[in-house]
């Protein structure tokens, strides 16, 4: 097991690699964080990355590389057609997924659009154990629906379920029952379920959600942008797959699926992203949109510099002490968190630690955001960038209703090997001092609201001057420190 544990018992994980080169941070005082927040309209997606300590709003493009990476990116192969660089990925692809066949896209939504375009059909339903943003507004961008089937407990903030990603059967089988296979042009299963805060399924669930699937002749398209966590999770939480190298839980994992699309800003620490699938009837139906939309066949809009650091970042990928950092320090935030009292999603998942915001600001009404309120308090208390993780990333329905989150998270991800110990632990003491200070935060409103995936450019305003009260306090308590 990849854990090392300490004389002094204290439970501490340990970065497996050492930082070679480096990128130095600004942290601005506090009333700049306050005027850098409205300048960006309260979106932390807003806000110019020069006026951020720690970026924590996502671990998508911006996962440290390796030496073997960077060194790989040099040897690439330049060339419109044919370049060599194309065939070492395909063939990494194929070797570890188990495909025959590969089309390269420039990104996980890219990868998103083609499937709609090429499966879905307006009053289609496409069934998941939960919904990602982008794959959903490509769905109903094409007239298609989605169907959300993940077990009850993956929708509690707090809970001792190991694989909180999990597809619940019976509600598949009547799903299908309801919606009719013919009308299901397939299923989509996301490994580390994102928006419920990184929560794995199992490789018997996924076996079985695909037994089910196949009885009824539907196909399983499977997102493995979060493979590394779910793969870790499926590691050292399934007993059955205990003693299974990390190659074989991925090779039994996507003998399941029917069709593989990733991110690679995600999977594989690079850029990019593409499809893998044996079948040659869906390689054909998909194949043309990649000149169309995306770049010739041997490099889908990548640059040949990502796509050779991603071959060898799949590599590493199947390397448990490498995958293994990401969960690790997640949990050790989260249980730091914990200890203060600051409700987190637990049991700890991939990609980020999860704070519940719904509870951490219990009197905010979620039609004032409190998970997108909660991220501009702990931008201005420490330059912590983080995400809000729902109502807000919602889209309306047609007839202008604001559906509610299931969960009302603020996401704080962990870029694999890129913030020290010290990073996590300042964190983690701006957060609970926020805790401390709960009240003073105030909801927000929409003063522009796009009508597609509306938390990218939406600006808002606080509900009254809270955030001057916010800084007021700040200063109160923390002196002159930035
Ligand atoms: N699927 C999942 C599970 C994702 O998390 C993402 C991206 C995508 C697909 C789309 O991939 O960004 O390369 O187009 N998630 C990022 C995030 C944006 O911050 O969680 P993309």
């Amino acid at each position: 097991m990849s854990e090392v544990k300490l004389y002094s018992g204290v439970k501490l994980p340990l970065e497996m690699h050492k930082v070679r080169v480096v990128q130095k941070l600004n942290l601005l005082p506090v009333e700049e964080r306050q005027k850098a927040m409205a300048a960006a309209g309260n979106n932390t997606f807003l806000l110019r990355n020069e006026d951020v300590y720690l970026d924590m709003l996502t671990d998508s493009g911006v996962n440290a590389m390796s030496d073997r990476q960077v060194a790989a990116m040099m040897v690439a192969d330049d060339s419109y057609a044919g370049s060599a660089t194309y065939y070492r990925l395909e063939q990494k692809v194929c070797e570890l997924f188990g495909t025959s066949y590969f089309l390269p896209a420039h990104q996980g939504r890219a990868c998103e659009s083609i499937l709609a375009e090429a499966f879905v059909k307006p009053g289609n339903v496409i069934p998941m154990n939960f919904h990602f943003t982008t794959s959903k507004a490509h769905i109903t961008r094409v007239g298609g629906r989605v169907e959300e089937l993940v077990i009850d407990e993956g929708l509690k903030p707090e809970s001792d379920c190991l694989f909180k990603g999990n597809i619940d059967l019976d509600k598949l089988r009547e799903c299908i029952a309801r919606n009719g296979a013919a009308n299901i042009p397939f299923i989509r299963l996301e490994a580390g379920t994102n928006l419920i805060g990184g929560q794995p399924f199992s490789l018997e669930n996924m076996t079985a959600t695909a037994k089910l699937a196949h009885e009824h002749g539907i196909p399983i398209v499977f997102d493995t942008s979060l493979l590394q966590d779910n793969l870790y999770f499926i590691k050292t939480r399934e007993a059955a797959c205990r003693d299974m190298s990390i190659r074989e839980i991925t090779r039994a994992l996507c003998e399941n699926a029917d069709i593989i699309y990733f991110s690679a800003r995600k999977l594989g620490f690079a850029r990019g992203g593409g499809i893998a699938m044996n079948s040659k009837e869906y390689y054909e139906r998909m194949k043309d949109f990649i000149p169309l939309f995306e770049g010739f066949l041997t490099y889908g809009g990548m640059s040949v510099r990502e796509m050779e650091a991603m071959t060898v970042g799949l590599d590493e990928t199947m390397d448990e002490t490498v995958i293994s950092q990401g969960p690790q320090f997640i949990e050790f935030m989260a249980n730091e968190l914990i200890k203060r009292g600051v409700p987190v999603v637990t049991p700890a998942g991939g990609l980020g630690c999860h704070v519940n915001a719904r509870k951490f600001l219990s009197h905010i009404d979620d039609h004032a955001y409190p998970a997108a309120a909660l991220a501009t308090a702990v931008y201005i208390a420490g330059g912590v960038r983080g995400m809000e993780r729902g109502t807000l990333s919602e889209q309306r329905e047609p007839d202008g209703t604001e559906p509610i989150a299931s969960m009302e998270l603020l996401r704080l991800a962990l870029p694999r090997r890129v913030f020290t110990m010290s990073q996590v632990l300042y964190a983690v003491d701006r957060i609970s001092w926020l805790y401390e200070n709960r009240k003073l935060v105030g909801g927000l409103n929409f003063v522009e609201e796009p009508a597609t995936l509306r938390f990218f450019f939406g600006r808002l305003e606080p509900i009254g001057n809270w955030q001057e009260k916010l800084v007021a306090k700040f200063r109160e308590d923390f002196g002159d420190s930035l």
